[in-house]
């Protein structure tokens, strides 16, 4: 059976980045599940959908295609033809992105999309969001909750977004976030199984490290 590896955790904990080079490091692909919550929302925004219309949305994830590479050293998403990889990561789909993954006829589109994807990787794959331990993949060979205190979080999605940019915007974005997403996905706590990282006070060669000895 191909491996599969699970990486959860909370915004800004380097789940990306750690999971990116565990895939490259092992030879597997990847996939970013926050990326597909993010290509709905900038759909929704894109199309003017209202956000909040629960019935809009879901039929707009479930009309969608999306077409991801899982090359873990170019990860590219498109959605219903648009490649949105650069758009995705802008503020305003960050700061939508909550309500879009808190409807749940969303997040059962996805999970399903998300679990055929894993089953169709050959070689093996690292996929990475916030419930892919518990709800996505939970019989995951190896499965792991990244997470770091909130003062490293927001400092690392500050580094990631350029120098420019306001402290307390990405302070708000980051602590809100979790706040908005803690009801839908849970990253708090490790669910029985899985291996608990603190990256706080390790580089990402340190964690990438750790990931791979765990794997089998
Ligand atoms: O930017 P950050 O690392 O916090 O998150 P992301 O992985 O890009 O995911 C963006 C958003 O998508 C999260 O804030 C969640 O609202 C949602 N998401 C989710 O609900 N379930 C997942 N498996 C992945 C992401």
């Amino acid at each position: 059976m191909p491996l599969v590896v699970a990486i959860d955790g909370p915004s800004g904990s380097g789940k990306s980045s750690t999971a990116r080079g565990v895939a490259s490091r092992l030879g597997l692909d990847f996939l970013d599940t926050g990326a597909m919550y993010r290509a709905v929302t900038w759909l929704a925004l894109h199309l003017g959908v209202d956000r909040t219309d629960t019935d809009a949305v879901a039929a707009l994830v479930s009309g969608a295609t999306f077409d991801i590479s899982v090359d873990p050293r170019s990860p590219r998403i498109a959605i219903n033809g648009h490649d949105v990889t650069r758009a995705i990561r802008e503020p305003e789909v960050s700061a939508a992105v909550s309500s879009v993954a808190t409807n749940l006829a969303v997040r059962e589109h996805l999970v399903a999309e998300q679990q055929r994807m894993i089953r169709a990787a050959e070689r093996g794959i690292v996929a990475e969001g916030r419930d892919i331990t518990t709800v996505v993949a939970p019989d995951a060979d190896v499965r792991v909750l990244l997470v770091a205190d909130p003062a490293a979080r927001v400092a690392r999605r500050q580094a990631e977004l350029g120098g420019e940019v306001d402290q307390a915007a990405v302070t708000d974005q980051v602590i809100r976030r979790d706040r908005d997403d803690s009801t839908v996905a849970r990253f708090t706590e490790a669910a029985p199984g899985v291996t608990v990282i603190d990256s706080t006070e390790q580089s990402l060669a340190q964690v990438i490290e750790a990931i791979c000895a765990l794997a089998p």
